[in-house]
């Protein structure tokens, strides 16, 4: 049985050690909690879980601040007692979903590497208590983060009241993983002296002053992380499509042997077709991500990483399992930052990133819907896809051109919610194709993206309407016909088809 005591150092913090319902009193109603956790991994567990039943009985709401999704011991159990005033930056709870949709919680959808200054510049009030995961506590009040880093550096650099979490089921061999540096703000911030993925610049602990840890609290619930799909001939497709762009990308001199750093997304489409890479020719690969997904540990299992940097581990189940039963070897090659750090765009604009993310849907012209489904419908958040997009050395969107078992072209004369402008996206890919639309104009981006992204069930209907926006707009620059642009979108809501009828 592992000690709590072994893992808080020193008889002052130690004598902070309580329980999670002594912890929960310390929130008053209204309070600003920011907490840590990231899709979702290395969340607190025991102290949110004690505050929803704390307000079972005395009702009273937060505002709930992360890092990204938390697990449903925070953002479900908080949702479903009615807890949550406000929620940013990033969610992905069936419960708090549902909450969002019906304005129950006002939610704020942000760029993930904003978030951090933002609480500094004083953007959103005061923050009042922060509750950390940790793995241990160092005498001079350091805390070591567990699987993810996230806002943590400045929710403590920030709060009022510090509660730590210490998780006797993360394993201490996590210590030495991470890299935390908080920067300064103007006009003090210094540039970020990072020059490759692997590069370390901070400590290995968040910085806290002793003083303003108020809790400590003992807790030995694992992460739940969340499953991922299977990887389909689709994704396989995908995959393909991506390597074959690469390996032409390379012989065309504009990118090196070992391509450039990556990034990729959440989700299954994403962890897929980085797992194919792991199949792939290339090798000596660099990650500057934001979520190390099962896809990022078939990498380093064939030995084709050398340094894989992001601000959270958001394996599946069975992904997890992996990661502890062979921390030894991936401690060698992951490293752990605040998400201001991982998402940064200057960083992804200096080191030349690869940016490989999922859409809902994109358009003919090359814009992107990453959160909205039907133009209303918050599914998730943008998360850090902007963040990557927009400064990316190459930027790509996938996508099943499909969705709802065909119901849905997920390529659409106009995206019913913009994320991603046309500005900001080079390559988009489907399972039908890739689509390079480097230098091409607003046209000619609409014919190759029709042409080898779209499903062949939508592809014609597609042609026929560009032609006559083409026509009717006397072949404006982005011709646009204003009446029908989302007519397929109402078309699936009226009909549950995108399909033309008869
Ligand atoms: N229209 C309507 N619904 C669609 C759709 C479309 N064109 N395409 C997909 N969907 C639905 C799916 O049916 C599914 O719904 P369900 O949960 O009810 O079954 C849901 O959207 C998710 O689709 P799925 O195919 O499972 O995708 P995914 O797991 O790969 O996730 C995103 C895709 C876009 C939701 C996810 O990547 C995301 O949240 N992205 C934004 C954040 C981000 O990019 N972060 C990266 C940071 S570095």
């Amino acid at each position: 049985m592992i000690d709590i005591l072994d893992r808080v150092q020193g008889a002052a913090l130690q004598a902070k050690i309580t329980t999670a319902e002594e912890a929960a009193k310390l929130i008053n109603p209204g309070d600003h909690v920011g907490i840590s956790g990231f899709t979702p991994s290395g969340y607190p567990k025991a102290v949110p879980l004690a505050l929803a039943k704390r307000m079972e009985t005395e009702p009273f709401q937060i505002d709930l601040w992360t890092g990204a999704s938390v697990g449903d011991e925070a953002d479900g159990a908080l949702t479903r007692v009615n807890g949550i005033r406000r929620r940013f930056p990033y969610q992905t709870n069936n419960d708090t979903r549902k909450a969002l949709n019906s304005q129950k919680i006002r939610y704020i959808d942000m760029h993930l590497s904003q978030m951090a200054q933002q609480i500094r510049y004083g953007f959103f009030g005061d923050t009042d208590v922060a509750i950390i995961e940790a793995v241990c506590i160092r005498e001079d009040g350091g805390i070591v983060p567990s699987t993810s880093v996230g806002n943590s550096p400045t929710f403590v650099s920030q709060a009022k009241k510090v509660i730590v979490e210490v998780n006797v089921s993360q394993p201490m061999s996590l210590v030495g993983m991470h890299d935390i540096y908080e920067p300064q703000d103007p006009p003090y911030r210094e540039p970020f002296p990072i020059k490759a993925a692997g590069d370390r610049i901070g400590t290995d602990y968040i910085p806290c002053d002793p003083a303003k840890i108020v809790a400590i609290v003992p807790c030995d619930v694992p992460d739940t992380t969340r499953p991922l799909a299977p990887i389909d001939d689709d994704a396989k497709a995908m995959s393909q499509h991506l390597i074959n762009f690469f390996l032409e990308e390379v012989k065309a001199g504009r990118l090196p042997e070992n391509l450039l750093p990556l990034q990729s997304g959440v989700g299954s489409v994403a962890n897929a077709v980085v797992s194919g890479l792991a199949e792939g020719p290339f090798t000596n690969l660099s990650i500057f991500t934001e979520v190390i997904q099962d896809g990022m540990l078939d990498l380093i299992d064939a030995g084709k990483v050398t340094d894989c940097s992001g601000t959270a581990l958001s394996p599946s189940p069975d992904g997890l399992k992996r990661f502890y039963d062979n921390i030894e070897k991936y401690s060698k090659h992951i490293l752990l930052r605040p998400q201001e750090i991982s998402n940064n765009p200057g960083l992804a604009r200096r080191l030349g990133v690869i940016t490989m993310n999922t859409a809902i849907e994109f358009d003919i012209f090359g814009n992107v819907n990453s959160t909205h489904i039907m133009g209303s419908k918050m599914m998730n958040g943008i998360g850090g896809s902007g963040d990557f997009t927009r400064n990316g050395y190459i930027s790509i969107f996938c996508t099943n051109s499909v969705a709802k078992g065909g119901d849905i072209s997920s390529i659409v004369p106009f995206v019913s919610h913009i994320d991603h402008t046309e500005h900001d996206v080079q390559v988009f890919c489907t399972e039908q194709g890739i689509a390079d639309v480097r230098g091409l104009a607003p046209i000619e981006r609409a014919y190759k993206i029709i042409e080898n992204c779209a499903h062949p069930d939508y592809k014609q209907e597609l042609l026929n309407y560009l032609e006559r926006a083409i026509e009717k707009t006397n072949g404006a620059h982005t011709p646009i016909l204003l009446d029908e642009a989302l007519s397929w979108h109402k078309r699936f809501t009226e009909t549950g088809s995108m399909k033309k009828q008869g």
